[in-house]
This record gives C-alpha cells, structure tokens and sequence, in this order.
C-alpha cells in the first residue's frame, strides 16, 4: 500500500489520471473508503447538514471538525486526509493559523480546505509559509450562502468566469497545493484546470477537472429530499455500500462520471 501525499495527486495529473475523492464523518466509513480506493478523504463541514441535520454548513465549529477529523483519521492508512475549516476560522491570519495547527495536530488532517478566492491569499500564503498544505475552495461556496442568497452555479457570466480563473492562478502563486470547483460550468472548470498545474477537483464542474468528490450520503442516496443534481446514487446496482464506494471510484478512474446530465453548462 503506498500513502496518497500531494506528490501523488501531482504526479496523476501530469499523468492525466483522475483520482477521486469522497466525504467521510466517522471511522467505520473512513475504512471504508480507504480500502475501497478513495484518494483523499475529506472531511467536509457538510456534516453540518448530513450529520447534524442543519440546513446550512455555517453552525459547525472547529470542536465539531477536530472531532470528527480525529475518528476519520483513526481509520485512514492510504487516503490522503482533508479536512475543511469551517465558517469563520479563518477570518485572520492568525485565526487560520491556529485553526490548521489543531486540524493537524488534534484531527490529523494532513491538508486544510478552505472557501474564497483572491480575499483568501494573504492566508493561504501564510498557511503555505508554516508547511501546511492548503486546498481552496472556489466556485460555490456554501459557507457563503446568506450572502449568496441561496445554492447556485457560479461563473456562468463572462466577468466571474474571470475572477474566478484569475483568482485560480494568483491562489496557486500563493501556495495553494489543490483547487477545489464547486458548481461551475464545464467550460470554465476545464478552461481552470488546463491553465494551473496544481490538481483540480470537481464537483458539479463536469467531467474534465482532475478529480471528483461527492458527498457521501448523496452517493448513498439517503441524503433527505432531492439530491444534488450533479451527484448520483451508487447504490444503484449495488450489492454493499462498499460495492456503491467502489463503483463511484471506478467511475471517477475510468471518466464515466460525471455524464452529462451531472454537468452545468
Ligand atoms: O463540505 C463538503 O463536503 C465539501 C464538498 C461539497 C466539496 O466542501
């Protein structure tokens, strides 16, 4: 078994393998996953709304990722383990600071997500400075919501498609290791992940990024309501939940997933 480390992603894109990645809350799933062949688990703060049933991802706290960083992270040998920083733990320099030390030091996260693009340099730079590798976050942004006034796609007209690729370059000058797209035109996200040569992550970005995720419940299709449209239930056609995982990283591997009726033009 070799160990996922950012090298890895770096070198599969190079390469043009995708690889795939998948939220996890808890140890039982963290094995899961890993055994199934999921890259980097990521403990999202989506378990605000699938773990603790909020409508929104902006109640977690930092206890709240610590702790469930620290279970994933029991149970993860292979996966790379990234956890996000939740709604207002990096509003400084400082806080982020202190906030990826405990993600690390008391989760064992061995990356930190966080969401926004050119506001977020100063701290991602200063992240990068002190050794702690950094995914940001761009496209939609859930913490954002209130201000966003609800889940859209982003980047659909020309000016934020501009932001949002200039704000992928200036994030990979400022350290940033992984670029996360969330809800973004296909174009865009393809146009994004050519231009910058650190990996790429989709998610209702279509099928050209360098990697997928997927909520784990969605995939699973117990996620209450209607699901996301970009996301798709496994377990259809599958015997285990552990045949669903393997059937979603297949899919990423082998570029059947996302199909077109998952992607935002
Ligand atoms: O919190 C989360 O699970 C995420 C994914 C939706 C990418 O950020």
């Amino acid at each position: 078994m070799q160990k996922v480390t950012i090298n890895t992603l770096l070198a599969m894109k190079r390469a043009g393998e995708k690889f795939v990645s998948l939220t996890a809350y808890d140890a039982s799933f963290a094995r899961l996953l890993d055994e199934a062949g999921v890259d980097v688990i990521l403990v999202g703060d989506s378990l605000g709304m699938v773990i603790q049933g909020h409508q929104t991802t902006v109640p977690v706290t930092m206890d709240d990722m610590v702790y469930h960083a620290a279970c994933v992270a029991t149970n993860t040998r292979r996966a790379l383990l990234m956890v996000d920083m939740p709604f207002m733990s990096y509003a400084t320099v400082d806080q982020a600071l202190d906030n990826a030390a405990r993600l690390m030091r008391e989760g064992g996260a061995q990356m930190v997500k966080l969401e926004g693009g050119s506001v977020q340099l100063p701290v991602v730079q200063a992240l990068t400075e002190h050794g702690i590798p950094v995914c940001a976050h761009l496209g939609l942004q859930p913490q954002s919501v209130h201000k966003l006034g609800g889940y859209r796609v982003q980047g659909r007209d020309k000016t934020s498609a501009d932001t949002m690729l200039l704000d992928a370059e200036k994030l990979q000058q400022a350290g940033a290791d992984i670029l996360l797209l969330e809800c973004v035109p296909a174009v865009l996200a393809n146009e994004i992940t050519s231009n910058v040569e650190i990996p790429v992550i989709g998610i209702g970005a279509g099928p050209d990024t360098d990697a997928q995720v997927l909520v784990l419940q969605d995939i699973l299709g117990i996620t209450p309501g209607k699901p996301p449209g970009f996301s798709k239930n496994f377990m259809h056609g599958a015997h285990s939940v552990s045949e669903a995982v393997e059937h979603y990283v297949n899919a990423v591997r082998q570029g059947q997933f996302p199909a077109p009726e998952h992607t935002f033009n």
